[in-house]
C-alpha cells in the first residue's frame, strides 16, 4: 500500500513577483517499508518536495496524500497533529530546543507520548550512541558541533518511531564514519521496525544504500530505479 502519493504535484515560489516554478508536475507513489532516495542537481525541487510531503508547505497544484488522507486539503492545526503522529523531520535547520540537553532533546517527542521514564532513556542514549554521540548526551546544541547537532536531530527524529521519516540531506555534515553508523541505523529501523524512509541526498556514499533512486530534474521526475 502506498504511504505517500503525489499526484500532479506544481509548486510556484513568488507568484506574485518574479514567479519560480519550482515543481511541475511529480507524480510519486512511495510504498510501506521503502528506502527511497530522492537526488537531483542543486535547484531540480528535492527541499521543495519533502517539505510538501511533510505538510510543512502547500502544493500550488496536485495533491498529497499520506496514509490514504489528502493533507493539502488539512488545516494548519490538523496539519500540525498530522505531523506530529506520523512523520520525522531531519531537515537541516536541525531546530534543536536550547535549553534541553541532547538526550532532552532526543527524549522530547517521547514525552508527548507518555512513554515510560526508563525506555525514554534507553531509547534516547540507544540512538544517541548509534550516532556516535554517546560521550555527549548531557550536553546542550550550544556547546555542539553543527555536524554533532544534526546527528542529535536525527536521533530525534527516529525516537518516536513515526510511521515515515523524510530527511533533508541527512549526511551532509558528517564524517565517513558518522555517515557509515547514520545509514547503519537507518537501515536496522527500515528493516527490523519497517520505517518508511525518504531522504535527499548528494552523497555517493547514501545513494548507493537506497533501493530506489527518483532524480529529480527541473521540477520533475526523470528518473526512476528500483533495485
Ligand atoms: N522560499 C523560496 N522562495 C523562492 N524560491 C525558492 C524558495 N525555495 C526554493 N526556491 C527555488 O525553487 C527551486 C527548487 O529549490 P529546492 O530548494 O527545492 O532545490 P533542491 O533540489 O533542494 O536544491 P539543493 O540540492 O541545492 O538543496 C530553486 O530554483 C530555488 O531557488
Ligand atoms: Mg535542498
Amino acid at each position: 500500500m502506498a504511504v505517500i502519493t503525489t499526484k500532479g504535484v506544481e509548486k510556484v515560489y513568488n507568484p506574485d513577483k518574479i514567479p519560480v516554478k519550482a515543481l511541475k508536475g511529480v507524480d510519486l507513489e512511495i510504498e510501506a517499508g521503502e528506502f527511497t532516495a530522492i537526488v537531483g542537481p542543486s535547484g531540480s525541487g528535492k527541499t521543495t518536495l519533502l517539505n510538501i510531503i511533510g505538510g510543512l508547505d502547500r502544493p500550488t497544484a496536485g495533491y498529497v496524500e499520506v496514509g490514504g488522507e489528502d493533507i493539502s486539503q488539512m488545516s494548519d492545526n490538523a496539519l500540525i497533529d498530522f505531523r506530529k503522529e506520523h512523520i520525522g523531520f531531519v531537515f537541516q535547520a536541525y531546530n534543536l530546543i536550547p535549553v534541553l540537553t541532547a538526550r532532552e532533546n532526543v527524549e522530547f517527542v517521547m514525552l508527548l507520548q507518555n512513554r515510560s521514564k526508563a525506555e525514554r532513556h534507553a531509547r534516547a542514549d540507544e540512538l544517541l550512541k548509534a550516532v556516535g554521540l554517546e560521550d555527549k548526551v548531557h550536553k546542550r546544541p550550544a556547546e555542539l558541533s553543527g555536524g554533532q547537532q544534526q546527528r542529535v536531530a536525527v536521533a530525534r527524529a527516529l525516537a518516536p518511531k513515526p510511521t515515515f521519516i523524510l530527511a533533508d540531506e541527512p549526511t551532509a555534515n558528517l564524517d565517513s564514519e558518522s555517515t557509515a553508523n547514520l545509514l547503519d541505523i537507518m537501515a536496522r529501523l527500515n528493516q527490523e521496525e519497517g520505517v518508511t524512509f525518504v531522504f535527499s541526498t548528494h552523497d555517493q556514499r547514501v545513494i548507493d544504500r537506497a533501493r530506489r533512486v527518483v532524480t529529480l530534474v527541473d521540477g520533475k521526475v526523470d528518473e526512476d530505479l528500483r533495485r
